[in-house]
């Protein structure tokens, strides 16, 4: 699993349009718009066996995610907007997207690395999230399709100038999607540097298994492989604790509706109004990135299963992290893909990372990234029903 995606060659392009195999798999591809800017965005299909995912090159948003359920019944499980205007917006809460060059918060948006502090804008109160203002979900992905007979795949990649955001170095990204016909969505990212670095990649989907718009997901249950989670304070910064998850509505190690204990008086709940924390999953390495973590496996991380719809996800990953947000900012001022309103935790979004405002906790497992050293992180989605 961890090979699909980065060494996938470009073969059976039928066309300039995309890549099509009637038998099994295929990638095709339609205009989506054009940003404020003039920028043409495409929208791309990946189809294969009974799973479709149509990804935008706008953020490398995945837009909608289609499924069957228990009875045979297609629906669309991740959360998202009907055109382009509402990613281009800045009310979008990072449906789908490809979030970069740095995950979750930096306190103060301030690090210090081999001596240089740099200061990077802030989008989040005190803090920087999600990389910044305008981070890779606001930039247009170069999609290259690179599947072949058996797997539906796409190429993502991204050129971000030294300084953009205020990080260092120019960072090269590759971000490969990849469908297989099993209902296995697999990305791969990599990303290389000229000059010493911070990275944290991952992808925001808002997951709902009974359907997009169907309401909230407190029903759904929710396993988490984690013995610990990173407290956070009041801006929702990790106070460097690894506390155990026992005792708390943070223990999620058997499967536990979403909403069983999400309003309890627990002031790790009140700051996120609702969960939206790191948990450390129990690996069997220690998912610490040493320049590459391309020796880490691939080990199970979370399973969401609802029990209406019959459908289960399961995320694997080889990243050490994993950001449980249970939708808590959604206030009901967003309309969707099907035409309904967005209210809270009408989705979970669950983010494999390494851990939020790393580069001020040099106990956590390191996200520096220098020159010669290759990015490289994988996320298996694996959908059931
Ligand atoms: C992440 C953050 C949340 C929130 C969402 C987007 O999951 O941790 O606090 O910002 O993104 O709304």
């Amino acid at each position: 699993m961890a090979a699909l995606g980065a060494g996938l060659l470009a073969t059976g392009l039928a066309s300039p349009a995309g890549a099509t195999d009637d038998d099994g798999a295929s990638t095709t591809v339609e205009p989506f718009g054009t940003t404020p800017e003039g920028t043409s965005v495409e929208r791309w299909t990946l189809a294969n066996g009974e799973m479709t995912v149509r990804v935008l090159t706008y953020g490398g948003v995945i837009q909608t995610l289609e499924v069957p359920d228990a009875d045979g019944e297609v629906g669309n499980v991740v959360l998202g907007f009907p055109d382009l205007a509402g990613y281009v917006s800045d009310d979008d809460p990072y449906f789908g997207a490809l979030i970069g060059r740095y995950g979750n918060r930096i306190a103060g948006g301030r690090f210090t690395l081999d001596g240089t502090t740099y200061q990077l804008p802030l989008n989040d109160g005190p803090n920087t999230l999600h990389g910044g203002p305008q981070g890779f979900d606001d930039q247009v992905w170069q999609a290259t399709p690179v599947g072949d007979d058996d797997v539906a795949a796409l190429r993502l990649e991204l050129v971000s100038p030294d300084g953009d955001q205020g990080f260092p170095g120019t960072l090269t990204t590759t971000v490969t999607y990849s469908l297989d016909a099993d209902s296995r969505l697999s990305i791969h990212y990599a990303a290389t540097t000229d000059a010493p670095t911070v990275v944290n990649l991952t992808n925001h989907t808002y997951w709902n298994l009974a359907g997009e718009g169907s309401g909230d997901v407190y029903d759904q249950t929710l396993q988490i492989h984690a013995g610990a989670y990173t407290p956070v304070d009041e801006t929702l910064i990790p106070t460097g604790e690894i506390a155990p998850v026992a005792g708390t509505p943070f223990d999620f190690r058997e499967p536990t509706a979403v909403g069983a204990r999400i309003r309890e008086d627990d002031q790790q709940l009140l700051y996120g109004q609702g969960y939206d924390h790191n948990w450390v999953l129990d690996r069997t390495d220690d998912g610490a990135r040493e320049g590459s973590d391309s020796e880490d496996a691939l080990e199970e991380a979370a399973v969401v299963h609802d029990p209406g719809s019959g459908r289960t996800l399961t995320i694997s990953t080889t990243e050490p992290g994993l950001q449980f947000y249970s939708g808590n900012f959604l206030d009901g001022t967003l309309v969707g893909t099907g035409g309904h309103v967005y209210r809270q935790s009408d989705a979970v979004v669950l983010e494999t990372q390494h851990f939020p405002d790393s580069p001020n906790h040099p106990d956590f497992p390191s996200t520096v990234l220098r020159p010669g050293e290759v990015y490289d992180s994988t996320t298996v989605f694996a959908l059931a029903h």
